[in-house]
């Protein structure tokens, strides 16, 4: 099949929201864009520096998602030439492999003309994820609260949220699957009906957009944080500020090592100057929700 060049833009996104563990997923407005043209082989070439170590032949992520997607269709996949551009910081618990794996889809979905519904993408990420949070957010924008339980895969889907963000990003790394080793095989049912009870009221809060409700329902996750907190420096110093900074409400940011601090629209550089001032170790960024998902666009300017 003969093709042109064409981009492709994904949305980073913050997952979890405290106890909407592997479920809630809302999309930011930082952007993975990947040019794709023509090439006699796979070549994938990063403008980023933070991302100078990343594979760049067919291992690489993106190459290796829509090589999946060929082998489970059955199709011949062309080789392109990736070049990409990106403000996600890479392993900073932002859906950094999220954004590499809907893009992978997408790619894949063009260069072989398979037409996917978005139903079927969903359900490629989700499985080749393993969870739906992040690729559901990066996919659709937006806010999303998904279940996932290898069999099906149900997503509710809110387009507009109105606040305003800030990120605190550490200076270093830390990996999904290292962060996921430090969370309990069990929970007990007792612990279990209370951090459902707080994801509910979040994700009713969230649906009515009422973040005040769902920002201090926020800090009563039971699934992960309590895991996870000790490897991120000043997390219960930062808590404690952004309560005095009556934020509405603040998590680990995914898997971290980010912290996502939600705050009321137009508060959100005043709150990441008096972040940055007390906690100098992060680097505080301010953005918001993206309401616009995975975007392609036909020409390359
Ligand atoms: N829900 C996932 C986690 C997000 O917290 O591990 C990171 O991939």
């Amino acid at each position: 099949m003969n093709w042109r060049e064409f981009s492709v833009t994904v949305p980073a996104s913050t997952a979890n929201l405290g106890p909407g563990f592997d479920s809630i997923g809302l999309a930011l407005d930082l952007h993975m864009v990947v040019y794709v043209s023509p090439a006699a082989t796979w070549l994938i070439e990063y403008k980023d520096q933070g991302y100078q170590q990343i594979e760049t032949g067919t291992d690489n992520l993106i190459a290796a998602t829509a090589q999946w997607v060929a082998d489970k269709y059955d199709q011949s996949l062309p080789a392109a030439k990736l070049v990409v551009n990106t403000e996600i910081p890479l392993s900073r618990g932002l859906g950094s492999s999220a954004t590499a794996i809907a893009a992978g889809i997408e790619i894949a979905d063009r260069l072989m003309g398979l037409k996917l519904s978005m139903k079927e993408k969903l359900g490629i990420g989700t499985e080749l994820e393993g969870h739906p949070d992040n690729i559901s957010a990066s996919f659709l924008g937006g806010l999303t609260i998904s279940y996932f339980d290898k069999e099906e895969l149900e997503i509710v889907h809110v387009p507009e949220v109105e606040i305003g963000v800030v990120i605190l990003i550490p200076p270093t790394e830390f990996l999904t699957s290292e962060s996921r080793d430090l969370l309990p095989k069990t929970l007990s049912h007792k612990i279990a009906v209370q951090g459902s009870a707080a994801g509910n009221v979040v994700s009713a809060a969230l649906a009515k957009g009422d973040w005040q409700t769902a920002g201090r329902m926020m800090q009563k996750d039971v699934f992960h944080e309590p895991y996870r907190k000790d490897k991120f420096p000043n997390f219960d110093a930062i808590q404690q500020s952004c309560l005095e900074l009556e934020v509405f409400g603040s998590a680990i940011s995914g898997a971290g090592p980010s912290l996502f601090i939600a705050v009321e629209k137009g508060r959100e550089t005043a709150v990441a100057e008096q972040l940055a001032k007390e906690f100098p170790l992060y680097e505080c960024l301010v953005t918001k929700p993206s309401s616009t998902g995975i975007n392609i666009c036909e020409t390359i300017v």
